[in-house]
């Protein structure tokens, strides 16, 4: 069977765990405080409209619903079930629900892979496959589907109704953001537990809620990835916002390279979010505050107002909208005369809004609606600090009502700050599926992931191939490989990336002072940097190996004795096979390198290089094979890119970096890692300075 048909027939099979005609729950209890117990209360509270089958050995009837002792004694068809039996039962059940041909399992038993058990988990993945079962967990707290009102879990009964589907890695955030988004009002479409990944993962579910209609919004807790290089293929049809804990440094610490040293985990899964078009949060509550602004209309464009009761929280959103780009509308006239009837003399129309204390419900009705009217204002921020002359639950009904009257005709997100009646409002926005918070940070953050999700759905759309390496090259690596070398020389480095199409400045390779001055003559490559070569000397500089700025043919050839006297000195037994000439370059100095990732494998690595990388760690990456388009990103996202456009006489040449970055993907299958640092760009082209490869 090829992977491309076990997927759509898991998928198929997804769509009978999420709303079966049928469920059987095996080991279901009549014991309140048992999981069993609990698993068949939630189906059977929640109006669920299929069959339940509890299956217990002992039991005739549980909680009025009759039992029946095996799956294979159910009459009739079973789609789906829950088991939550004892570890040591569980493959006999899986093998009893495989004879009954059932469609989906949720095996919510633990004591599998999480205890080193990994081979009774495999077993169960076996059989799933076999039978062409969805399979979720084992060590799973189950799932919470809304539009077929099931709720196949042990967490709390209830969960509102809404469009966000929620993964969660971790079981115990899970449940107990079920009971938060609950009290939050924030509406839900799934909630589901995923335990130890055996056959359904990220990948699978996000495929399948890319068409189911009742999801809008995907929202991923994920603590790790198991096969990184399959989660790169996940196709996104809607924004998924991830929150992803744990970024540890311990892969970086025993790299080799620069590179190595910068990846970290972090780094790496921050790049795969990227490449895959995912929305990174930081906190639970950010999270949750995206997914709820992503569920609103997108934005026709870029310009945002404010509407505010308090000075200083309008300023604080100011500051954020700034640090998130989003743009405030300034025509100054033009919003005075739009808003100065919506608040008294001393309101001020500047953007922020400030209707102030005694704008009133209708001074912020009307700011609302004329906010909303106006197709100059493309996003609306409306924020209100509770007071005691106006109640936050009033201020809520006229934002919906308003809303309402327009028919969601832009995004609007809500701050309330303040008490008990504040978080009243907050709920009644939620419920009326508008994002409503209790941090200024969130409501813009949500904002801002609105706009993202704009950006990364209009991309077009490209295939990442990984690009060939060229014959000529692999030959050299090969050859050193055989020679039973770790690494390339810089000069074997060079040649390797400049067939690969790597821009490189002058240089040459001269085993002698007279070849040197040839090489130098015939490219007229003045001035020169020069580097002794030698495979027995790694910090040359230390050794007297680097002389720079050489600027004429008879300098050359006098720093070449004098350096290979000193060398031969301060390294008496080292092999000194000649000197590597290079022409020096102005400009800005960047890093480019490639490693490996224990997850994703190659990673591209771009950023702020020569003295820079170490203090500012100012990089990016991108997982190997990634396109043009995508390198374009990888180099907009540093933090200096400000510098690469050009500030202050700084300049890039950004085609140049790309084609370098596009290059550097030839060898990553063949080799371990690679470091140019720095690539020097300039406004007429960028130059590999320096370059090493490990094998
Ligand atoms: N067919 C039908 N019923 C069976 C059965 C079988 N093959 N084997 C056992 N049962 C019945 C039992 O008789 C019992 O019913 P009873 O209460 O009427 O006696 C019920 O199933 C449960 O079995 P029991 O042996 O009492 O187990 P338990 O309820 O103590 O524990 C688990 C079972 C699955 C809950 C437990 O093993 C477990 O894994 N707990 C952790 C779950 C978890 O935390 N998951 C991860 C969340 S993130």
């Amino acid at each position: 069977m090829s992977s491309d048909c076990c997927c759509s027939s898991k998928a198929k099979s997804l769509k009978k765990v999420f709303s079966p005609d049928s469920v059987a729950i095996i080991g279901a209890s009549a014991e309140p405080g048992k999981i069993g117990y609990q698993v068949l209360n939630n189906i059977l509270k929640n109006d669920f409209k299929g069959k339940v089958y509890p299956v217990n050995r002992k039991a005739t009837e549980i909680m009025g619903v009759k039992c029946y002792p095996s799956m294979l004694e159910i009459p009739g068809d079973v789609d789906f079930a829950v088991i939550a039996v004892p570890a040591p039962l569980v493959e006999g059940v899986m093998r009893e629900c495989a004879k009954k041909n059932i469609k989906g399992a949720v095996v919510i038993t633990s004591g599998f892979s999480e205890i080193g058990k990994k081979k009774e988990e495999d077993v169960l993945k076996e059989i799933a496959d076999q039978h062409g079962i969805a399979l979720l967990g084992p060590n799973t707290f189950g799932f919470v589907y809304t539009p077929s009102n099931l709720n196949a879990s042990f967490g709390p009964q209830n969960v509102a109704p809404g469009k966000i589907a929620f993964i969660s890695q971790s079981g115990a955030l899970g449940i107990s953001l079920m009971g938060w988004t609950m009290m939050e009002k924030i509406g839900m479409a799934s909630v589901v537990s995923l335990g130890n990944k055996a056959d359904i993962g990220e990948k699978e579910l996000i495929e399948y809620f890319n068409d189911d209609p009742n999801v809008s919004v995907i929202l991923i807790y994920m603590e790790g990835i198991k096969n990184g290089r399959e989660f790169m293929t996940t196709k996104l049809k809607k924004p998924v916002v991830i929150l992803k804990s744990g970024s540890s440094s311990r892969g970086a610490q025993a790299a080799a390279s620069h590179t190595g040293s910068l990846a970290g985990s972090d780094k790496i899964y921050t790049a795969a979010f990227n490449q895959l078009g995912m929305i990174r949060a930081r906190t639970f509550t950010q999270a949750f505050g995206a997914a709820s602004a992503l569920s609103m209309p997108l934005p026709k464009g870029s310009d945002a107002v404010i509407i505010t009761n308090g000075g200083g929280i309008g300023v604080s959103a100011t500051d954020e909208c700034e640090n998130a780009g989003i743009k405030m509308v300034d025509d100054h006239e033009w919003l005075e005369a739009k808003f100065r009837s919506t608040m008294p003399d001393f309101g001020s129309t500047k953007n922020p809004i400030d209707v102030t204390g005694g704008g009133g419900r209708e001074g912020y009705q009307k700011a609302v609606r004329v906010a909303l009217a106006e197709d100059r204002i493309h996003a609306v921020i409306v924020l209100y600090c509770e007071t005691a002359v106006l109640d936050p639950v009033d201020v809520a009904k006229a934002v919906i009502e308003e809303y309402n009257a327009v028919k969601r005709n832009k995004p609007l997100v809500v701050t309330m700050v303040g008490g008990e009646r504040s978080r009243q409002a907050i709920q009644i926005l939620n419920e009326h599926q508008i994002p409503a918070m209790t941090e200024v940070l969130e409501a813009v953050s949500g904002l801002k992931a609105l706009y993202t999700w704009q950006e990364i759905s209009s991309r077009p759309k490209e295939v990442a191939v990984a690009p060939e390496i060229p014959a000529k090259a692999l030959e050299i690596i090969e050859a050193i490989r055989k020679e039973g070398r770790t690494f390339l020389l810089e000069h074997e480095s060079r040649k390797v990336l400049e067939i690969c199409g790597v821009p490189m400045p002058k240089w040459g390779f001269a085993r002698t002072a007279d070849e040197a001055v040839k090489v130098a003559e015939a490219t007229k490559m003045y001035p020169i940097a020069m580097k002794i070569a030698s495979v027995d000397i790694i910090h040359k500089s230390d050794v007297g190996g680097v002389i720079l700025n050489v600027k004429n043919a008879e300098e050359l050839k006098a720093k070449f004795a004098q350096m290979m006297e000193t060398v031969k000195k301060n390294a008496p037994k080292a092999n000194l096979l000649g000197v590597n000439l290079c022409q020096m370059v102005d400009g800005l100095q960047c890093i480019v390198g490639m490693n490996k990732d224990p997850q994703f494998g190659p990673a591209v690595m771009f950023g702020l290089g020569g003295i820079f990388v170490e203090v500012l760690k100012d990089v990016s990456f991108r997982i190997v094979p990634f396109s043009e388009g995508e390198a374009q990103r990888l180099v907009g996202e540093i933090k200096a890119r400000k510098l690469l456009d050009g500030y202050r006489g700084q300049g890039a040449h950004k085609a140049s970096i790309i084609k370098t970055l596009m290059a550097v993907q030839k060898i990553a299958a063949h080799v371990k890692e690679v470091d140019i640092n720095p690539l020097i760009t300039n406004k007429d082209g960028s130059y590999a300075v320096d370059a090493r490869i490990i094998i």
